[in-house]
């Protein structure tokens, strides 16, 4: 756990610089007059946002949910909480991607999950044979985090007849598709998941959209599961964000929050572009996967990991060895692999940092 912030090239920081401070300081002067009969503890989520939300998942992501599936936590660690208390018990088998994102893995161990990694190759996670009892699995289907493929469509139908056979509920991590500037956009797993009658949790935030101190996010159950959810996020202490979830529906019903996206997804693919210019002058960097908001390097060389962390650190980089993201923890002391952000650099500073980068690299034994 990375406890130290404001490190160039972190992964999965977004440039909270970006989004526009007007428009969410006008948002917020709106729901400072909420009126006090609507500041109290809640029983559910403010339905104005859940139809915004709805609104915004057709048109960015083309998935279609009734509004009032949409549970609105605090972000995606709490959905991750909400949806184990929600579908598992203490001891229950639960997957990850290894490498993957380590809040997942976090979040089912705290509430006692047996956890067990997902392979991840060319075509995303793998499943394997042992895999019939898993009651809950996180996936990135459209961005693997962090090395940013689509899962498979075989691989996509496996987990999914997984869902449908044997009842695996799929937590689908949905966490920056909307920035990625594909011609054809990768649909959403939920979106396939009713068809087969599989079970799909589909999991978005604000901390990417608009910046991680907006602390809103959702994930949508079916129906017959809302109330429970409502309840269950009660008892994780959420549920009561009406504040902050007023301000996302104005950012959101004003249009400022797809106005950032489409500036916000020129400037990410900008710094993209960037940082392949700098890997193709390189000479300790062979190449480049991923993009977005992160990026996994391989190097020409294995480095050892404990000099590769204790220079980052010295330099104040947020880069890491991609043995960090593996699950269960991994013990490898060379690496080939390393995890960097592009959120915190812009475009003009980047290939200076990427030279710092290179100079921890070359360091390394
Ligand atoms: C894959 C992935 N999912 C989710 C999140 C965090 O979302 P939230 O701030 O809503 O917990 C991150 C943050 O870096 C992430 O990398």
């Amino acid at each position: 756990l990375k406890l130290e912030r404001n490190l160039k090239l972190t992964p999965g920081e977004p440039d909270s610089s970006l989004f526009p401070i007007r428009d969410w300081q006008r948002a917020l002067a709106k729901s400072a007059k909420l009126p006090c009969t609507q500041l109290g503890y809640r029983t559910q989520g403010q339905e104005k946002l859940q139809n915004s939300i709805a609104r915004h998942l057709a048109v960015f992501r083309s998935l279609i949910v009734d509004p009032s599936r949409i549970i609105l936590t605090s972000s995606t660690r709490q959905s991750l909480l909400l949806a184990a208390t929600l579908y598992t018990d203490a001891g229950d088998n639960a997957l990850v991607e290894t490498p993957g994102y380590l809040g997942a893995a976090e979040a089912f161990s705290a509430m006692g999950l047996a956890l067990a990694g997902c392979e991840v190759d060319a075509g995303g996670p793998q499943l394997n044979s042992t895999t019939g009892s898993v009651k809950i699995a996180y996936l990135t289907p459209c961005f693997q985090f962090p090395m940013g493929m689509p899962l498979s469509a075989e691989r996509r139908n496996a987990f999914l007849e997984l869902s449908r056979v044997h009842g695996t509920v799929l937590f689908e991590d949905d966490y920056d598709s909307e920035f990625r500037d594909q011609s054809q956009p990768r649909p959403a797993l939920a979106a396939q998941a009713e068809a087969c009658g599989a079970h799909v949790l589909h999991a978005g935030t604000f901390s990417k959209l608009v910046f991680p101190a907006a602390r809103v996010a959702w994930m949508v159950v079916p129906q017959p599961h809302v109330d429970m959810a409502w309840q269950c996020l009660r008892s994780l202490g959420g549920g009561h964000g009406i504040v902050s979830q007023t301000t996302i529906c104005e950012l959101l019903d004003s249009g400022a929050i797809s106005r950032h996206l489409q500036r916000a997804r020129q400037i990410y693919s900008q710094r993209s572009q960037v940082l392949n210019e700098c890997v193709a002058r390189s000479d300790v960097v062979q190449s480049v996967e991923g993009g977005g908001l992160t990026a996994v390097l391989t190097l020409n060389n294995s480095i050892s990991i404990s000099t590769l962390e204790k220079k980052l650190k010295e330099k104040r980089l947020g880069a890491d060895p991609l043995e960090r993201y593996r699950w269960p923890k991994h013990h490898a002391r060379k690496t080939r692999h390393v995890v960097i952000g592009v959120g915190d650099v812009d475009s003009l500073t980047l290939p200076n940092t990427f030279k710092q980068l290179e100079g921890v690299i070359k360091s390394c034994k």
